[in-house]
């Protein structure tokens, strides 16, 4: 039997949260023969203490064999303490009518305190991924506090964008999911995302020689998977949470899996164009677990360097708005 990985996860008690944590317990996110002992951190509010002492039930309920503890908190030194895998879900979601930007002050100072903390207490090998919106820049915001682990330990989830496009590529070719792949997503985890349909293949061949609908690649496409959390949030009154939830299993299994082949956001270090210091969505090859490369020398055609540079300058507008934070 291995030893137990400690997995620290925020917002523990809120709605991707309650998708997430059985899956984690069951397997699905390290590994059938991985134990994992849960670190769940709560706001220090009541009720979501009270809400998160339930889900600790409901876990103890399952009985499942890879669960060799829980820890409840709402203080971040005890939650991120030795942590393995830092996943910062916990943040105030989206309402309706309400663009990522409105988050941006809000939730910059919870990820300026966290940041600091995991650098302090999490252990010598943590991974930290981030889900609460908005995505990049809070993953930016979090590795910017850090002096001890390295930038590239930081990432930020642009995976739902890859598997909502995977499936409309899919649906609109009439073919099996599977048969759709290597659609990576560029840039920002928001409507300016670009997903870059020109590199994706469909049964080995290119999608855009099955596709031949240029403008549905370009319009309709790019819109629907760009606009699909706004389209879940009028339609549930409530952010995407089951599918959000499963798109955080795939980033970590994919980043513990050598060979893996996915979208992250990392610090971009100035590729495919982007700002140095933003953490953008592209591609990467997961070397050892946890570990990863960039896969760079995607050619880019003019449209796509124009997707690309409206993502890069949200981006940059966000570190921007945030630059006295992190200063
Ligand atoms: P939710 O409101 O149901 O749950 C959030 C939880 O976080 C709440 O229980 C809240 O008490 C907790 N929380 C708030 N501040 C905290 C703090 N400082 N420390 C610990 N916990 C804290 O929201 P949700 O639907 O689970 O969504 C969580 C976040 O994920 C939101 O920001 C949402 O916009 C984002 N999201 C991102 C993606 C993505 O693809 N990146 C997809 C869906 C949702
Ligand atoms: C999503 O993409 O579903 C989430 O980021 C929720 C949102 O605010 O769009």
């Amino acid at each position: 039997m291995k030893t137990p990985i400690r997995v620290a996860v925020t917002g523990a008690a809120g709605q991707i949260g309650y998708s997430l944590l059985f899956r984690i317990a069951s397997g699905a996110m390290f590994g059938p023969d991985q134990p994992v002992i849960l670190q769940l951190i709560e706001a220090p509010i009541e009720k979501a203490l009270k809400a998160l002492e339930g889900v600790a039930m409901e876990l103890d309920d399952c009985a499942f064999p890879l669960l060799k503890g829980i820890v409840q908190t709402s203080d971040p030194a005890v939650g991120f303490k030795d942590a393995n895998w830092c996943l910062l879900v916990g943040a105030k979601p989206r309402g309706p009518g309400m663009e990522r930007a409105d988050l941006l002050k809000d939730n910059g100072a919870i990820f300026i305190g966290q940041g600091r903390t995991i650098d302090a207490v999490a252990a010598a090998d943590a991974r930290i991924a981030v889900v609460g919106n908005p995505a990049n820049t809070n993953c930016m915001i979090a590795a910017s506090q850090a002096k001890r682990l390295p930038a590239e330990r930081f990432t930020a989830m642009v995976r739902l964008d890859q598997n909502r496009a995977q499936s409309q590529l899919a649906k609109k070719a009439g073919v099996d999911l599977t048969a759709v792949k290597d659609i990576f997503i560029y840039g920002n985890h928001s409507p300016t995302m670009f997903p870059a349909f020109a590199h994706a293949t469909i049964n080995g061949a290119p999608a855009t020689s099955v596709i031949t609908d240029t403008a549905w690649l370009q319009g309709p496409f790019c819109e629907t998977v760009g606009k699909r959390g706004a389209a879940i949030i009028a339609a549930r009154g409530l952010s995407s949470a089951a599918s959000a939830a499963n798109a955080l299993v795939d980033h970590v299994r994919s980043l513990v899996t050598p060979g893996a082949i996915h979208s992250i956001a990392v610090k971009s270090e100035g590729r495919y164009g982007f700002d140095a210091n933003i953490w953008a969505g592209m591609p990467v090859r997961t070397t050892t677990p946890g570990s990863y490369e960039v896969i760079e020398g995607y050619a880019m055609d003019a449209f796509a360097q124009a997707k690309i540079a409206a993502t890069n300058k949200e981006l940059a507008d966000e570190r921007a708005f945030v630059a006295e934070m992190i200063a």
